[in-house]
């Protein structure tokens, strides 16, 4: 009996929108001339594009050069970051934050170790089965590292192609951006997907920028072919909203210093939860007052000389923010069963603090 296809149940799978499927060719001629030249696009191999990735969540393009380079040079392979120590990865890290990045690229690398033999994996759901790789970064090493024809769809790209084709629903929606990521699917070029990759990333970097962005029009390659613009829409596109708010807490950091000023006590936070296994100050919930301070500190068993008020500062983490003051406190002995007695070089070579500790890491020591 012949099959009736149309009882068949049927999918939606939503057509390419129209300016996506004209896009590959201008997008790569611009790619090609104005595309910056980075440290990771030069000689893309699966580990370079993995550790630059996951760097650049988060992270301007600026600030991760340096990181880059010292880190491949210390670890050069999948190899040396299974094998590294912690001490060693965090401190390759200091400053870039969000560490649970790190942390987990190093259980990738040794996951990588035993089921792989050290190579990276070509096919794109091994790579999602990586600590630490969502599609977003699988997306990235299969195309820019291995040429396949995968979308590497971050914040740039949801906002190109929400202005490309004047979509206006909510980006920060998963549904939104798998839909996104079959559109860019559909229309990768099969002999240059790691540079049409590359090249929406670089249109939303360089060009088709967040906010009220119509001067820059001027310059993109793909604006006779954007609805977003043909429509007024640029300055409203994408949309993007978050339901949920960040939760604000009071902290008081201590720095305990001891009468020569040349050390001062650092703690080990606990192994999981917020900033986990990093180096802190010891600090304290709410605003303590001087006496307070003073006070806690002598709960660890030191002798307090005097208790001087540091500046405030403010940390903003993904989901909390940190409303902070901070002490100077000079004991006579340094608690060091409270903590560990730290020393300048100590500081700069050895223990990784995090960022939210900056504002206070050069008040203490001379
Ligand atoms: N941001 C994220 N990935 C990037 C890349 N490959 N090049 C430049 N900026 C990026």
């Amino acid at each position: 009996m012949k099959q009736d296809l149309s009882d068949a149940k049927a999918v939606a799978v939503p057509a390419v929108p129209a300016p996506l499927e004209q896009i590959a060719p201008p997008l790569l001629a611009w790619y090609r001339a104005c595309g910056r030249k980075l440290p990771w696009r030069s000689d893309p191999t699966p580990y370079r594009v993995w550790v630059s990735e996951i760097m650049l969540q988060q992270t301007r393009v600026e600030t991760v050069k340096p990181y880059f380079a010292r880190f491949i040079e210390a670890l050069p392979t999948v190899k040396d970051l299974a094998e590294a120590p912690e001490e060693q990865l965090l401190k390759l890290w200091e400053g870039l934050g969000y560490y649970s990045r790190v942390r987990n690229m190093q259980k990738a690398a040794q996951q990588v170790m035993r089921d792989y033999g050290g190579e990276l994996p070509r096919d794109r759901d091994a790579l999602l089965s990586l600590c630490g790789i969502g599609s977003y970064t699988a997306g990235a090493i299969s195309a820019f590292a291995f040429g396949l024809p995968e979308p590497a769809v971050d914040g740039n790209v949801l906002r190109v192609v929400a202005r490309l084709t004047a979509i206006d629903r909510n980006i920060l929606e998963p549904s939104v951006k798998s839909e996104f990521e079959g559109y860019v699917r559909a229309v990768i070029p099969a002999d240059a997907a790691g540079d049409f990759g590359q090249a929406l990333i670089e249109l939303g970097a360089l060009v088709c920028l967040p906010g009220r962005t119509e001067s820059s029009c001027g310059d993109c390659p793909l604006a006779d072919l954007c609805r977003a613009r043909a429509q007024g829409l640029t300055g409203i596109l994408p949309v993007r909203y978050k339901m949920q708010t960040k939760k604000e807490e009071n902290r008081t950091v201590l720095l305990i210093c001891d009468q020569s000023g040349d050390h001062v006590l650092l703690q080990k936070r606990p192994d999981k939860g917020l900033l986990a296994g990093l180096w802190q100050y010891p600090n304290e919930m709410g605003h303590l007052s001087p006496e307070q301070a003073a006070q806690t500190v002598r709960k660890m068993g030191a002798e307090v000389l005097a208790a001087e008020p540091l500046p405030a500062a403010k940390h903003v983490f993904t989901h909390l923010i940190w409303h902070m003051i901070g002490y100077r406190v000079t004991v006579k002995e340094l608690p060091t069963a409270c903590g560990i007695a730290a020393s300048r070089q100590d500081l700069q070579a050895t223990y990784a603090l995090p960022s939210a500790f900056s504002a206070y890491r050069d008040k203490c020591l001379p």
